[in-house]
């Protein structure tokens, strides 16, 4: 797996205005993430899941979507190779986090970005679980990209790893948001959960290199 290293350095400008976004995420050959939206599924193999976890330990954060937290309740640390954990940032406009969340549990506390309009009991009650509550005007509802990214530089963020699920992954490539990607491909099919694309122009995958882990094939490229 040292190509990923490599990989990394050929890869790792970080743009002026935001961090640098790696996309990662396992498919299988028909395109599905999970088996339904609401059910998970361990899509990649044993090797591909090592390679995701040293990915993890290369970022400062890995940023996940609300709904991911609620299907998979993950860890999203680095548990299958050395390094340290990152921080986790979970986008979550009306704070539906439940404090029974693993997330909750782990020592290096979630951010959590929400829309200005959740109500303050409940940021008052994950603020006191130990969450950083990060409030902002929303788009339709929702986190604002643009603004969220903005923030984490700030915050000293200087490479964020995108996780998921399937509509953050959309939102992401839709609004160009995305430097790198590294997809696992899994070789079956499920006929399952599929990212619910909408680009409003083509992204084509500059660099590309593909590499045999276990039984996945692992895509890299990166779009800007
Ligand atoms: N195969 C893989 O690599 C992989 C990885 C991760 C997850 N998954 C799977 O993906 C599925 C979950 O995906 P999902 O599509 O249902 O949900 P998701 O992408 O995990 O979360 C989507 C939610 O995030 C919140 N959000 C806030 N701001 C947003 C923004 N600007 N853009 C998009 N979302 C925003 C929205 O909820 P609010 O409006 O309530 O904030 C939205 O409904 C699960 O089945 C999980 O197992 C697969």
């Amino acid at each position: 797996m040292e190509f990923l290293d490599r990989w990394l350095a050929e890869t790792g400008s970080v743009p002026n205005d935001r961090p640098l976004v790696t996309l990662s995420y396992a498919q299988t050959l028909d395109g599905s993430i999970s088996l339904r939206r609401d059910q998970p599924l361990a899509v990649s193999g044993e090797q591909s899941q090592i390679l995701a976890h040293k990915l993890r330990a290369k970022h400062d954060a890995i940023l996940v979507g609300i709904r991911t937290v609620l299907a998979d309740d993950p860890q999203l640390n680095v548990r299958l190779a050395d390094g340290e954990n990152p921080q986790v940032v979970i986008l979550d406009s009306n704070l539906r986090l439940p404090l029974s969340s693993k997330l909750l549990k782990a020592k290096k506390k979630p951010w959590i970005f929400c829309t200005s309009s959740v109500p303050s009991e409940n940021s008052v009650t994950l603020g006191k679980a130990g969450a950083r509550i990060e409030k902002q005007a929303g788009v339709s509802g929702q986190v604002d990209l643009h603004k969220m990214l903005r923030r984490l530089k700030d915050l000293g963020i200087r490479g964020l790893m995108v996780e998921g699920g399937g509509q953050v992954i959309a939102a992401f490539l839709g609004n160009s948001l995305v430097d790198r990607l590294m997809l696992t491909i899994s070789p079956r099919m499920i006929d399952g959960y599929k990212i619910p694309l909408d680009l409003k122009q083509p992204l084509p995958l500059m660099g590309v290199r593909v590499e045999h882990v276990g039984e996945d094939i692992v895509i890299l490229g990166k779009f800007h």
